[in-house]
C-alpha cells in the first residue's frame, strides 16, 4: 500500500493526472490498449478537468484507452446523477476519444438488467475463458462511511459475480445502482483511491487501521492480489492518520 498526502485537491489531482497519463502510457506500450474505470462522486472531478486541458490531455492517446465505471446510478444517462454522464461532461466530451471506447454502465434499465449487461461488457474485454479485465487502473472514492463504488456498509463481503445489482436503501433513500465487485477492482493492476475533506479523517483512520472489518468498512475490501492499492489523500482527510 502506497499513501501520499497532499497539501490541497489541486495537488492531489495533478498528481493523479500525472499517474493516470504514465499507467495509460504503459499499458499502451505493453498490451496496445489502456483499460480503466472510472469513480462517480465529488471528488474526481478536478483531476477529469486536467485530463481535459494541455498538456495531459494530449499526453494519452485516448484511441487506444478504454474507458468503464466502477459504479453507476440506474439513471438515464443524461440525468444529473449519472456517473457517466459527469466524466462526459467533463472529460469525454472534450477529447478524441472514439465513442466505441466508452463502455458506460446502461442506468436506463433497471439494476439487475444493467448488472448483467455490464458483466457481459467485462467478459467482452477478457482474455478468453475469463469472465472481466485485468484493468490497468481504478479510481475509487470513499464515502464518509467507508463505502467506495456502490459497495455499501452491511453489504454482502463475499461475491462470486463481477457486477451487482444494488437495490437496497442507503442513507433513507432508495439506491439503485449497478456495482463491480472486488472480484473485478482486485484483479487490478493498479487501484487508486482520491479522498479529500474532514468529513472523511475518522473513517479514513479506520480503513487504514490494522484492525480488519469489511463487513463495515467496504474500502478495507479491496485488496488487490497481483497489484498495488494506492492512497492520494488531502491533509484534512489525514488528520487523524
Ligand atoms: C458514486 C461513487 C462513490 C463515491 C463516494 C465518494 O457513484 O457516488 O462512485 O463510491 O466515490 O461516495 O464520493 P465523493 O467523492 O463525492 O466524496
Amino acid at each position: 500500500m502506497e499513501l501520499r498526502i497532499f497539501k490541497d485537491k489541486q495537488g492531489l489531482s495533478r498528481a493523479a493526472a500525472d499517474l493516470f497519463v504514465e499507467i495509460a502510457a504503459l499499458a499502451i506500450e505493453n498490451r496496445g490498449r489502456f483499460l480503466v474505470a472510472l469513480s462517480g462522486g465529488g471528488t474526481p472531478a478536478h483531476l477529469y478537468r486536467l485530463l481535459a486541458t494541455a498538456p495531459y490531455r494530449d499526453r494519452v492517446k485516448w484511441d487506444k484507452s478504454f474507458i468503464f465505471w466502477g459504479d453507476e446510478r440506474c439513471v438515464p444517462p443524461d440525468d444529473n446523477g449519472s456517473n457517466y454522464l459527469q466524466a462526459n461532461d467533463i472529460v469525454l466530451s472534450r477529447v478524441p476519444i472514439p465513442v466505441n471506447n466508452i463502455l458506460r454502465v446502461k442506468g436506463e434499465l433497471s439494476p439487475q438488467e444493467a448488472s448483467i449487461a455490464y458483466a457481459q461488457t467485462l467478459k467482452e474485454f477478457a482474455d478468453p475463458g475469463l469472465e472481466w479485465p485485468r484493468f490497468d487502473l481504478v479510481l475509487l472514492g470513499m464515502g464518509d462511511d467507508g463505502h467506495t463504488a456502490s459497495l455499501f456498509p452491511g453489504s454482502q463481503v463475499e461475491v462470486t459475480s463481477p457486477t451487482l445489482a444494488v437495490t437496497a436503501d442507503y442513507q433513507d433513500r432508495p439506491a439503485n445502482r449497478v456495482t463491480l465487485t472486488p472480484l473485478v477492482f482486485n484483479s487490478a493492476r493498479t487501484v487508486l483511491f482520491l479522498v479529500i475533506g474532514e468529513s472523511k479523517a475518522t473513517t479514513l483512520s479506520k480503513v487504514l487501521s490494522d484492525k480488519s472489518n469489511q463487513e463495515l468498512y467496504p474500502a478495507q475490501r479491496i485488496q488487490p492480489q497481483d497489484g498495488e492499492v494506492i492512497w492520494y489523500v488531502d491533509e484534512s482527510a489525514a488528520a487523524k492518520l
